[in-house]
């Protein structure tokens, strides 16, 4: 008996040094120490025995038992920490680490600055409407009064698209300005009316103040005995509601062929703080913002309004343009449209 328990012990202890994983230890556990196992089959025949025998051998069967027992779990302790050593291996977690944040998006530059806008006006009485950005030629030149040999048409260096030209309202344009809106919204609206339009345009342009596709917003008011006074009144609300009281503004005379009289209106640089000192934004010191003037009667009567009847006036002011020159310090507008996310956080 006691050769049989020697012998179980010897096979039991290098059968449990030689398993692998948990799995084959489970089995080796079952061999020995299971209901039909080697050890259990021996206690089961110790009844056979007499008094004192069956007591010496019971008591080396349990120590067997117990030291089986012992080396079954310092092989699973010692396969568990293999199996852990293997992972962290493979894949090391430093559990101290501070976590890494998810990215947060923001609203473009010029988003935000066209919802400021919108605000702005819809809290004068300007409500919102929008005009195609591509556009036929008619409401984009032809109705505002600039017909199609007429020069001034250059100065819009616009984008033709040679596909789809109609017999009625000529070429089509990826719309050149917002003034396209403007013939469009008469024939649409009842007058007297208030409104702005934001879109985008294209021109043929680039460099430290020009993109080939920028916004503009464009103010169209038509009512009785609509004068300059309105218009600057309109203009200089929304400019100092933008920029503060302090910001200085300026109107040039210019010539637009749908406005007469027509203006620019500028504002003193924000990116040389108005010296122009060898500044690339700027024209000596100041930015043009808008182009604007009272409406032409041609475009009112291109829309079906008496021009005897009603007056008007309108502007077009560059979205970029009022974005770069609150605070920003953005030196060239291009940046605006690079997408580079180290630019874009800032704001
Ligand atoms: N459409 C003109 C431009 O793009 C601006 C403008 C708008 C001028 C309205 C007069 C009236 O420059």
């Amino acid at each position: 008996m006691k050769k049989d328990l020697e012998k179980i012990k010897k096979s039991a202890l290098s059968a449990i040094d030689m398993v692998a994983t948990p799995n084959a230890l489970q089995d080796v556990r079952v061999q020995f120490l299971g209901r039909k196992g080697e050890l259990t089959r021996l206690l089961k025949g110790l009844k056979d025995l007499d008094g004192e025998k069956r007591k010496a051998v019971g008591q080396a069967a349990n120590f067997v038992k117990e030291e089986i027992e012992a080396a079954l779990s310092a092989r699973e302790s010692a396969l568990e920490k293999a199996r852990f050593d293997a992972i962290a291996k493979e894949e090391w977690i430093d559990v101290t680490a501070p976590g890494s944040s998810c990215e947060t998006g923001s609203v473009h530059l010029v988003t935000q600055t066209i919802n400021k806008i919108v605000d702005i006006f819809a809290s004068i009485g300007f409500s919102r409407v929008a005009a195609p950005e591509v556009e036929w030629d008619y409401y984009a030149f032809e109705a505002l009064n600039m017909p199609k040999e007429h020069p001034a048409r250059d100065d819009w260096e616009t984008f033709f698209i040679d596909e789809g030209v109609s017999k009625k309202y000529g070429k089509q344009v990826l719309t050149p300005h917002t003034s396209n809106a403007q013939v469009r919204i008469l024939e649409e609206h009842d007058v007297p009316l208030k409104v702005v339009n934001i879109g985008r345009v294209y021109r043929r342009q680039a460099d430290a103040s020009h993109v080939p596709m920028f916004h503009q917003v464009e103010g169209f008011c038509v009512g009785d005995n609509i004068t300059i006074a309105d218009l600057k009144g309109t203009v200089e609300y929304f400019l100092h509601s933008f920029f503060g009281q302090d910001r200085k503004i300026r109107y040039r005379p210019y010539d637009f062929r749908f406005t007469e009289p027509s203006f620019e209106i500028d504002i003193d640089c924000d990116v040389c703080s108005g010296t122009g000192d060898n500044c690339r934004v700027c024209k000596a010191g100041w930015v043009e913002l808008a182009g604007a003037g009272l409406t032409h009667p041609h475009v009112l009567k291109a829309g079906g309004v008496d021009p005897d009847k009603y007056s008007a006036f309108a502007f077009g002011f560059g979205v970029e343009r009022i974005a770069m020159m609150k605070g920003v310090s953005i030196p060239d507008m291009r940046m605006l449209y690079q997408n580079d996310l180290r630019f874009l956080k800032q704001f």
